[in-house]
């Protein structure tokens, strides 16, 4: 109910909405209505009352609130929501979702990790409620071998939401990190899991830091991490960045894979550039010369050997 309410308030947010309007439109009492927006007002959302006007949404709150992002949300979109408060790490939680039988579009967001992790078996350090971090349970209508293709859909949908929200000139540092300059923003981490009856889903972890100052972050990331807050001196809440995340990356599910291959490398930083990469099979010297339809690294070595690189970390 209370998403209902607010869906009302927020299309109409700089119009007061009479009282008889919402009570009639959410099938409640005067009584009920005023305990809806009390209970609002205590999660920190403000609004004007008037007493021949009605009621208008004034300001939204800062923490984020699942009946928020349902009522941004389209009303026959396919998210099942949740929020948790601390948890070890949210790829955890959606596997255990996903091996339940959970449905594509699974979302779950915590506000803090005890154990959250990142590619290579690295960690994902976060202090609460100042990035976002999140993982969603996706059952792709794509074999499991393009299951990579989620990760390089997701980059582009991250790279969209922040650069709409910042303006700021943002990157893609192969496969998926949101980069500015040489500094760090967003991490995504993709595994795969094949359950027992043969239904194979993808998880995909996003954390990007929104609001941390430069001491939120331990002292051996202050060189190499950024906050959208440090890049851009603008507040992102966390909610609009969900929503805009959310839209952007629907849309990269329905577009033909090409055109987000195409947006990928138009963003990425280390096409046509001297790299190193540790693979699993040790490390390649070379020119990035290209991204694959499965999202793997064209590389041409020192010696002109070309490598198809499709899991690695780039130096440094
Ligand atoms: C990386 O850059 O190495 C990937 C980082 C991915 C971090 C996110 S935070 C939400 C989700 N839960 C985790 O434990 N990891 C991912």
């Amino acid at each position: 109910m209370e998403s209902s309410l607010l869906r009302l308030l927020l299309k109409n947010s700089s119009d007061f909405l009479s009282v008889p309007h919402l009570c009639q439109q959410l099938q409640l009492t005067d009584r009920q209505l005023t305990d809806l927006l009390k209970t609002l007002t205590s999660w920190g959302y403000t609004f004007e009352t008037h007493p021949t006007l009605g009621v208008r949404l004034l300001q939204l709150s800062s923490a984020l609130h699942l009946d928020e992002l349902r009522a941004r949300l389209p009303q026959d979109h396919p998210w099942t929501l949740f929020h948790l408060n601390e948890t070890p790490s949210t790829m955890d939680f959606i596997k255990r979702e996903g091996i339940r039988g959970g449905a594509h579009g699974t979302l779950v967001i915590a506000n803090s990790q005890t154990a959250g992790r990142g590619r290579h078996g690295r960690s994902w350090n976060s202090r609460p409620d100042l990035g976002l971090t999140f993982s969603v349970l996706l059952r792709p209508d794509f074999p499991l071998l393009c299951y990579s293709r989620l990760t390089i859909i997701a980059a582009v949908a991250t790279l969209q939401a922040a650069e709409r929200m910042t303006h700021l000139p943002l990157q893609i540092k192969w496969p998926n990190d949101l980069m500015i300059g040489k500094r760090k923003l967003a991490g995504i981490l993709t595994e795969a899991h094949l359950d027992q009856r043969k239904q194979s889903f993808a998880i995909l972890g996003l954390g990007i830091n929104l609001m941390q100052e430069l001491d939120d972050f331990p002292e051996e990331l202050q060189i190499k991490a950024s906050s959208l807050f440090i890049e851009s001196q603008r507040s992102i809440r966390r909610t609009d960045f969900l929503v805009e995340w959310i839209e952007r990356f629907q849309n990269g599910l329905s577009l033909p894979f090409e055109e987000i291959i195409r947006l990928w490398k138009s963003k990425c930083l280390n096409l046509g550039e001297s790299i190193v990469v540790t693979t699993p099979q040790g490390k390649i010297q070379g020119m990035a010369l290209d991204l694959e339809s499965n999202g793997a690294l064209l590389l041409r070595d020192d010696h002109g050997k070309i490598h198809s690189i499709l899991s690695g970390l780039i130096e440094p």
